[in-house]
């Protein structure tokens, strides 16, 4: 049997006036991806031919994204916001392409996965002209409202339309749609807009379809997955549903989580095999941690990558570029950066690591302090092998230090140091004997000459 197309139309080109947001609505992120990049991952995932996105005038930013996540998705502006139906038909050029399956999805709502869109596929190729994702929320008031007859959909009711006795109806309509290819066109070019908004009703379809004893389906799915985001407490609510899915994929992937709840993940943070975090760990974006490594309380990562066996924090702070090779360590207080660090490396206590190289078994004393910013461009500091970074070092880069050499604590290092060389630089100690009670003796003159004028 011949596979059948799919073409993905993602509407986004709404306002999002209720974010109280100079950013688009579908651009705020959840789990560290945008809500259209979820979308559109989703529908990546899914394997659907071509992809089509809809976005508002002037939302360049939009279809920006749109084009990171999905190279090949074709982005198309509804240039009047007139309704879902309006909307969908921006997007004719791609209707018009011709594909057995057509599914309509919100840029908006972000917890959306492959499996559901399979799910309200299949009926079109048993022979259905179109699925719609059902849902039965805890309050049904705003959405539109899923009339059933025996197994079939025969209508759908949008909350201002609708009567008391429709609007008692808890099955509604979670947005999501899916059309066959042949049928589709000439069903959206019938909706019209004579209904309580004036807008054109994608959910007319339904009695469209009807009319013409096709055959519409409703396909109910959990209510998380069709949550749409309007406002910034939905936009809580959906980071909270999308963590709690990160944390169980971590915990079946087995991931030690101490404290499950108090861990924040990324869509795409990847774990190895018995690695341990502890309680209150923030992975952002492009994290990799390897096989037996520790994440100890309260450190924060973002695009790291952690070897096999390194141990991270407490209070660590990992950002972007920071690579730490097998049973490094990174100690409290250590912020490291667009660093490489070799096996078993070691920056133990209170330091700043930047725009560096550290050599394998180098031991990076507390609170030295790579000096990679000059107030212009950013340099960088190169430490060789088993190397000795003595306490409260600066390294004022660009500069490095050789292998095995070692740097006195409390030096500015300003100049490379050569391999197996001992650097100090700092300024030599001076002791003046007897100092301290020649002191004393001369403040106690003085109190007495005070005393006396008294
Ligand atoms: C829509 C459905 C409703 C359903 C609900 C589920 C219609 C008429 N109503 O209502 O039955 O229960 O979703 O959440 O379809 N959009 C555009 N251009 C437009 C209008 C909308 O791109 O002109 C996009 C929006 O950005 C949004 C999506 O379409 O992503 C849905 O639009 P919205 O106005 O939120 O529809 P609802 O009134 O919530
Ligand atoms: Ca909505």
């Amino acid at each position: 049997m011949e596979a059948r197309s799919c073409l993905a139309i993602v509407l986004a080109a709404g306002e999002g006036t209720r974010m109280r947001s100079a950013r688009p609505k579908v651009l705020h992120t959840v789990a560290g991806q945008s809500l259209l990049g979820r979308v559109l991952a989703a529908v990546r995932a899914f394997g659907a031919t071509s992809t089509a996105v809809v976005v508002g005038p002037g939302q360049d930013v939009v279809a920006a994204e749109a084009k990171r996540i999905m190279p090949d998705a074709v982005c198309f502006v509804q240039s009047e916001r007139r309704g879902t139906a309006h909307a969908v038909l921006a997007a004719k050029a791609a209707i018009e392409q011709g594909s057995h399956d057509i599914l309509i999805l919100y840029g908006d709502t972000p917890l959306i996965d492959a499996t559901t869109l399979r799910r309200l596929r299949a009926p079109l190729a048993a022979g259905a002209a179109m699925a719609v994702a059902a849902f039965r929320p805890s309050d049904p008031t705003g959405y539109g409202r899923l009339i059933i007859e025996g197994d079939q959909l025969v209508a759908i009711r949008e909350q201002a339309d609708a009567s008391e006795a429709e609007r008692a109806i808890d099955l509604c309509n979670g947005g999501i749609m899916a059309f066959a290819g042949d049928t589709a066109l000439s069903i959206l070019e019938r909706i019209g807009n004579r209904n309580r908004k004036g807008e054109f009703y994608l959910t007319d379809a339904v009695e469209i379809a009807r009319g013409r004893k096709l055959k519409a389906i409703a396909v109910e799915v959990e209510e998380d997955v069709v949550r749409g985001i309007n406002t910034k407490k939905e936009l809580a609510e959906a980071e909270a549903v999308a963590q709690q899915r990160l944390r169980n994929a971590a915990l079946e992937a087995g991931v030690t989580l101490v404290a499950p709840d108090t861990v924040f993940l990324s869509a795409d943070t990847q774990f190895g095999k018995d690695v341990i975090v502890e309680p209150y760990v923030v992975f952002g974006e492009k994290v990799v941690v390897e096989d037996g490594a520790v994440i100890h309380a309260f450190s924060h990562l973002s695009g790291a990558h952690v070897g096999k066996g390194v141990s991270v924090g407490p209070f660590a702070r990992l950002r972007p570029g920071a690579k730490l090779g097998e049973g490094a360590r990174i100690g409290n207080f250590v912020e490291v950066k667009e660093a490489i660090l070799g096996a078993g490396a070691k920056i133990n206590h209170l330091s700043y690591v930047g725009d560096a190289s550290v050599g394998e078994g180098a031991n990076i004393g507390a609170g030295t302090i790579t000096c990679n910013y000059d107030g212009n461009a950013k340099h960088r500091t190169e430490i060789g092998k088993n190397a000795f970074i003595g306490s409260n070092s600066a390294l004022v880069a660009p500069v490095g230090i050789g292998d095995g050499a070692y740097v006195g604590s409390g030096s500015v290092i300003t100049a490379d140091v050569p391999a197996d060389a001992l650097a100090l630089g700092r300024a030599r100690q001076v002791i003046k004997e007897g100092w301290a009670s020649r002191l004393r003796a001369l403040k106690s003159i003085v109190k007495k000459k005070v005393h006396a004028r008294d």
